[in-house]
């Protein structure tokens, strides 16, 4: 792949966040360019190995789910963390035959997991994580909670990277490319502590019965402003640098993963900056990373070749998203007075008051965790829970498929 280079790097204590670099081409031939970084196919591939795929899932078009795993390189696990209804249909049973089909066509390897399954909350609890289970004693819904679980496993495995892809994208081909960008940025970074969030050069729309494609959304637009705003107001210097705080594609290293504290909801993906600055910027009062404080936390930005096409889910869900990211920033360390009026005045069209925004609910790290007791928890109690790898031996849902019954989307 030939990637441009980062036209500047922020540092912000021990966070660099490099500047937007575009794709230039997919894959290259290694010439030399002093204003490009050529990443072989081989660099790529060594890091596919090593990386799990988490595809949170809610009730979306299984049309649409079957082209996103289907597009997923071949050498990456695929971990599929389903919130989908199961009743009164069973979406969930419908999710697992898509995911069996592809992985008796390929060979993939697939993991499977309900995230309302009782022993999925059971399994949280032995492992002395009770931050996401509702009074019940189930793990909440959200897309955070979902991740969570997805990263758990992905570390039960042994990945060292683990990649963020939703459900609800309608141009597999992209999906492939998301992947693909991941792996570039995880060749390019000089630190074991490293994310890599994707920006969409158009997200297009139809306007008009014309596709229009659109530069940015305004959640995207305005996250942007308030995470750059509290970089500005703590260094003095005005700066543009973030560009991809609702990156709902994203990828980390597992070791940054372990590090992380996690926003609940939609609001994750923002956290991460708001989190970041707070804990490893400038002036910070305790160190509680030393490694990752040395060792610098990197973030990429990849401006993506293909255009993001996703299912709209409406102006309510928008404004939750805007609400959750605003309130992130509201409660950041960093805020000063300034920004709360700032923020105040954008939020009183989505809360019809001039309230504090409420607090979102924050996870802390999940490094502690014992993943792989984690994972053998739920391969021996969890009714949902699928492992279908090279050696599984013949199911009986494979006989069925060897039968000639295989999976119709519907
Ligand atoms: P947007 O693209 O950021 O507007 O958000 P989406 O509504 O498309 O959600 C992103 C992904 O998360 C999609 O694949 C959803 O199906 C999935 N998702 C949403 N809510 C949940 C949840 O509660 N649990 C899980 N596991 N996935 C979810
Ligand atoms: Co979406």
């Amino acid at each position: 792949m030939l990637i441009e280079l980062p036209r500047h790097t922020e540092i912000f204590g021990s966070v660099k966040i490099h500047e937007l670099q575009r794709v230039i081409k997919l894959d290259s031939g290694g010439a030399e360019n002093p204003r490009a970084c050529d990443i072989t196919w081989e660099d790529i591939k060594s890091i596919l190995k090593r990386l799990a795929i988490v595809v949170p899932v809610k009730n979306e078009n299984l049309h649409l789910l079957d082209g996103v795993l289907r597009a997923i390189p071949f050498d990456c696990t695929v971990i599929i963390v389903s919130n989908s209804d199961r009743v009164p249909q069973d979406v969930h049973k419908m999710e697992r035959e898509v995911i069996t089909n592809i992985h008796n066509l390929s060979r993939q390897e697939f993991l499977c997991i309900h995230q309302k399954d009782p022993e999925v909350g059971f399994a949280f609890h032995d492992v002395g994580y009770d931050y996401l289970l509702d009074k019940s004693r189930l793990v909440r819904d959200g897309k955070s909670e979902g991740m969570i679980i997805g990263m758990l496993l992905a570390k039960s495995l042994g990945k060292d990277f683990i990649g963020f892809v939703d459900a609800d994208n309608y141009v597999p081909g992209s999906v492939r490319e998301y992947v693909l960008d991941y792996a570039a940025g995880f060749c390019m970074s000089k630190t074991p502590y490293t994310m890599v969030r994707l920006h969409w050069r158009y997200k297009p729309k139809v306007v008009e019965d014309r596709l229009y494609f659109k530069k940015w959304g305004r959640v995207s637009a305005t996250t942007n402003r308030y995470l750059n705003l509290l970089l500005s107001i703590c260094t003095g210097f005005e700066t543009e640098v973030v560009l991809t705080g609702n990156a709902g594609e994203h990828a980390l290293t597992t070791d940054l993963a372990g590090i992380m504290k996690y926003s609940t909801g939609y609001s994750v993906e923002p956290y991460h900056f708001v989190y970041l600055f707070d804990e490893f910027g400038q002036r910070v009062k305790e160190i509680l990373y030393p490694d990752a404080c040395n060792a610098g936390v990197e973030i990429f930005q990849i401006e993506t070749l293909n255009p993001h096409l996703h299912e709209e889910k409406g102006q309510s869900h928008i404004n939750d998203m805007l609400l959750g990211s605003l309130s992130t920033v509201y409660h950041s360390a960093l805020c000063n007075d300034e920004v709360m009026s700032e923020l105040l005045d954008d939020l009183v069209d989505i809360l019809q008051s001039w309230e504090t925004p409420p607090p979102n609910v924050v996870m802390p790290p999940i490094g502690g965790i014992d993943a792989v007791n984690f994972a053998k928890l739920l391969e021996s109690h969890a009714e949902t829970f699928t492992w279908l790898h090279e050696t599984t031996v013949k199911s009986e849902i494979e006989e069925e498929y060897l039968k000639g019954e295989s999976f119709q989307a519907v």
